[in-house]
């Protein structure tokens, strides 16, 4: 109901953006001039970096909707690094931009900086991931997904497959995860919602679980060590479709076979991900959209038109097998 309004609201403000367009800056903002507080919305983005394909299709979202809006966008890529993004926050109170947006690397660490936005009177929403703060009034909105029901739904769809998940026989599931990016919302509540979740089933454990950064490169290289010191891997359970797909390569350069030796639950649902899925490689993905540019210019616009907006807004997601993956994969977006 709430997205419904969301939507025909934005139909409206983006029609009235598209007659006032001054268009977007989005190839590192920070060196460049804001008219702050014209006709048009000038917004500060500042991105995690390039990680995975994920976040490829996040920038491009929002890329897009800042366009179709009419909304100057200021992007800057912080390349996995805090003080980066810190750095671009506060360039964008220099050039007093109307709205700052921002999806935090971690989830500490934040509130000086936002405090600063906040003296400022430049109103701040996150998206995709949250930050740790006890105040609140620091942030207007958070757009994004909740990844604790995504981990929850993981754990799930292992414990409902435990009968097919236990690869070697031996009565017990022996899990390995890739976990994403240390102190990013994401890694932490994907692994409290599978940890959670597969408490349920007492042949379950994970046996294993260390950081692959939300990258290819990075899934390959702890799958690699993973496979040398165990080899009763039954499951590998990885916080992306991306560490997932590194993960893969090492599991075949093993000699194995992926989703048949290896079981392989992965959240995301990018293309990559899906076509593994489609073929077997995966068994099980997590959908986690990151197609929020649309809302998030809705909300920003209704922040700036002093209109009440939701300080929690979730994104719609589902889940996907190899059949659900083969029918939805000539119809994906990323
Ligand atoms: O914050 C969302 C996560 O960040 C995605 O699941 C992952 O692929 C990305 O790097």
């Amino acid at each position: 109901m709430l997205k419904k309004t969301l939507i025909a609201a934005s139909a409206i403000t983006l029609s009235a953006f598209a007659l006032t367009a001054c268009g977007s800056d989005s190839d590192g903002g920070a060196d460049s001039a804001s008219d702050g507080g014209g006709d048009s919305m000038t917004m500060g983005f500042a991105q995690v970096g390039a990680e995975s394909g994920w976040r490829t299709a996040n920038t491009t979202s929002i890329q897009d909707a800042a366009k179709d809006s009419g909304v100057d966008l200021k992007f800057t890529d912080a390349q996995g690094k805090q003080e980066n993004q810190i750095q671009a926050i506060r360039s964008y109170i220099q050039q007093k931009v109307d709205v700052i947006a921002f999806s935090p690397v971690v989830e500490t660490g934040w509130d000086a900086v936002l405090q600063e936005a906040k003296a400022a009177g430049i109103p701040v929403i996150l998206t995709d991931r949250a930050v740790d703060s006890e105040d609140t009034s620091l942030y207007k909105s958070f757009l994004g997904s909740d990844f604790v029901v995504e981990g929850q739904k993981a754990g799930q769809w292992l414990v409902d497959n435990a009968a097919d998940s236990d690869v070697n026989g031996d009565g017990k599931i022996n899990v390995v995860q890739l976990e994403g990016t240390t102190g990013a919302a994401p890694a932490i509540d994907r692994a409290e919602g599978f940890a959670d979740t597969v408490k349920a089933d007492d042949t379950i454990e994970v046996t294993a679980s260390q950081t692959g950064d939300f990258t290819r490169d990075g899934g390959k290289q702890v799958m690699e060590s993973f496979l040398q010191s165990d080899d009763s891997i039954d499951v590998l359970y990885a916080h992306n479709d991306d560490m997932g797909l590194g993960a893969i390569e090492a599991i075949e350069a093993a000699g194995l076979e992926p989703g048949k030796d290896i079981k392989i639950i992965t959240v995301d649902a990018v293309h990559d991900g899906m076509v593994a899925l489609s073929e077997g490689k995966i068994n099980f993905i997590v959908e986690c959209s990151p197609l929020l540019g649309p809302q998030l210019m809705d909300i920003a616009q209704k922040v700036l038109d002093g209109e009440e907006v939701e300080p929690r807004i979730l994104t719609e997601e589902t889940t996907f097998t190899q059949e659900q993956a083969i029918e939805a994969l000539p119809d994906r977006q990323y």
